[in-house]
């Protein structure tokens, strides 16, 4: 999706040329006012750090244009897009008849923090994704049993997408949550000792949500019957014992397994964002819509121009966000385009993209979607498998599939920026250690160089350099930090509670 449209401010010349008298008559009284504070000696640095305390309907504010927090209609329609308040549930999941069941969800948060179902009984999904952290590890790559080849990103908002990791070679929470089990870096277990550790452990909250109907004894004999560990992913030894368990007991196993992942997966459609700061301001902005709107049709007189001021807009506005702040999220969604990628209400589109952040020394080059895609293809637990509770013709998602194109390679899935201030280091292997590094890179990237016999067609690059000034870097560096949620304490599925496994 392109930006289309640009966000201008509602400049006060144009004002003068259309209102009435008295509408300029206020104008320049609250002017007057500014300038008065302006000259009270206090520093644009106080006045940020006290806006947030300043009492309402009094203009706490100094030297910055006004007009910075004037927008259009068409602006504040295009900034509604991108507000918390626009974020619907996850979209419905075909592929997992769980994911909005409440049973599931429970069992599958126990899951997400059982450090007992890795076979160093140390490590658990929120080793590397906790939610002290905003569900990342803070770390360049992730490490538990090994280091892995990547860094991880957060969980928050991960239901949205239609891809799972950076490459996107899993299709669905559930199917991903699979991959971390047995991945000898990770939890580095095998699916049949977690399906025997899923059934002993959880096993009435198992029935509960998977109603197997299959008594405890039947439960019992059919693990009896299985070697100790054995995965088709496994080490020799363990894929060679997977390959002589009875086709019935393997579908057993991989169903039992999917069905870990399908419980996961409801557990983190579970995970809400509360508002940032950068929600707060949108939402008042759509409010004093109207007041706004009456502005641009110069149809106030003083007293309801004054009510508008006082219903909220620019006092309140500028208690939520500083100048410079706003100054950032203009040049988010206008001159620096990221908006163009970053969009909606997680900042992201989604979608594959080669930004060129520089390969990390020691490790592959990344081909991104481009290797993702065939992962994808070749995984076992699709939308398209028998272990989805897709019906045959669906799963367009996987039918319609771009498997090819130089535009693939090294494209990684746009991240969300949420929280982005809070989940240092960047990009894929942590390359850039803090926001400043990140946009560096976007003002002025270096093209990847890829070994041409290795990808004959030549990788497509996404971004172009911006050339912004030291003030807009600054500027767009402080947007970025009013993306940040507070941490939510009390809300059961973050876990920030003192963590209670009978809850
Ligand atoms: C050793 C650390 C580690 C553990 C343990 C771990 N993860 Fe991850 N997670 C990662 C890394 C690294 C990535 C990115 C890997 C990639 O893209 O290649 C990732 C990616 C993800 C993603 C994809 C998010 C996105 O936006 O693409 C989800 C969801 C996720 N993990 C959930 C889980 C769940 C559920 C578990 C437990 C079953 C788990 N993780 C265990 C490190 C870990
Ligand atoms: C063409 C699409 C595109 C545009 C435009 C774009 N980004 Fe990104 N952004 C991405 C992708 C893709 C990644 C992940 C790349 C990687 O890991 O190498 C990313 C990563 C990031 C990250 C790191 C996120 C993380 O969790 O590690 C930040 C911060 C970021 N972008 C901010 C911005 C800002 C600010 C702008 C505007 C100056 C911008 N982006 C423009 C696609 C885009």
């Amino acid at each position: 999706m392109m930006l289309a449209l640009k966000i201008i401010p509602f400049v006060l010349v144009k004002l003068k040329k259309t209102v009435p008298n008295s509408l300029s008559y206020v104008l320049t009284i609250t002017f007057s006012i500014l300038l008065l504070s302006a000259c009270s000696g206090e520093s644009d640095v106080e006045n940020q750090a006290t806006k947030q305390q300043s009492s309402k309907g009094e203009l706490k504010s100094t030297s910055f244009d006004k007009s910075l927090y004037l927008f259009t209609e068409s602006d504040i329609r295009f900034l509604q897009r991108f507000s918390l308040s626009q974020l619907g549930p996850p979209p419905d999941s075909i592929s997992n008849k769980f994911a909005n069941d409440e049973q599931a969800a429970m069992l599958g948060k126990k899951l997400f923090f059982d450090v007992g179902l890795s076979r160093d009984k140390k490590t658990s999904c929120a080793t590397c994704h906790a939610p002290e952290l905003y569900f990342t590890d803070g770390l360049k790559l992730s490490k538990a049993a090994g280091v892995t080849a990547r860094s991880a990103p957060t969980v928050l908002g991960a239901a949205y997408s239609p891809w799972q990791f950076w490459d996107g070679r899993k299709d669905s929470l559930w199917s991903q949550a699979l991959g971390p089990i047995e991945d000898a870096n990770e939890m580095n277990t095998t699916r049949v000792e977690y399906v025997r550790l899923l059934l002993t452990k959880y096993a009435a909250e198992y029935q509960a949500v998977f109603k197997e109907k299959l008594s405890d004894e039947v439960v019992r004999e059919k693990l009896s019957l299985l070697p100790a560990s054995a995965s088709p992913l496994g080490t020799e030894e363990e894929k060679i014992l997977w390959h002589q368990i009875s086709e019935p007991v393997q579908v057993w196993v991989n169903q039992t397994f999917s069905n870990a992942g399908k419980a996961m997966m409801a557990y983190q459609r579970r995970l809400e964002l509360p508002r940032s700061r950068f929600d707060q301001f949108v939402d008042i902005l759509s409010q004093a819509e109207l007041s706004q709107a009456k502005l641009n049709q110069a149809e106030l007189n003083q007293a309801e121009l004054s009510q508008a001021d006082q219903s909220g807009s620019l006092t309140a506005l500028t208690e939520v966000l500083t100048p410079e702040e706003v100054t950032g999220l203009r040049l988010f969604v206008g001159k620096a385009n990221c908006a163009s990628c970053h969009n909606g209400p997680l900042l992201t589109n989604f979608e594959f993209h080669n930004i060129g952040a520089p390969d990390r020394p020691g490790l592959d080059v990344e081909l991104g979607r481009y290797s993702g895609v065939k992962a994808l293809v070749e995984d076992e637990f699709t939308c398209l498998s028998r272990w989805s509770d897709a019906p045959p013709d669906a799963c367009e998602e996987m039918r319609f599939l771009k498997k090819s194109g130089p535009e693939l390679v090294g494209a990684l899935k746009t991240p969300t920026l949420r929280n982005i201030a809070m989940t240092a280091p960047y990009m894929q292997t942590g390359q850039f250690d803090n926001l400043r590094q990140v946009l560096i890179h976007y003002n002025q990237p270096t093209p990847p160089v890829y070994n041409r016999e290795q990808h004959p067609s030549r990788p497509h690059f996404d971004i172009l350099p911006l050339k912004l000034t030291e003030q807009e870097m600054q500027a767009l560096e402080s947007f970025l930090k009013t993306l940040t949620s507070p941490l939510p304490k009390k809300d059961h599925w973050w876990g920030l509670e003192p963590f209670n496994s009978e809850s």
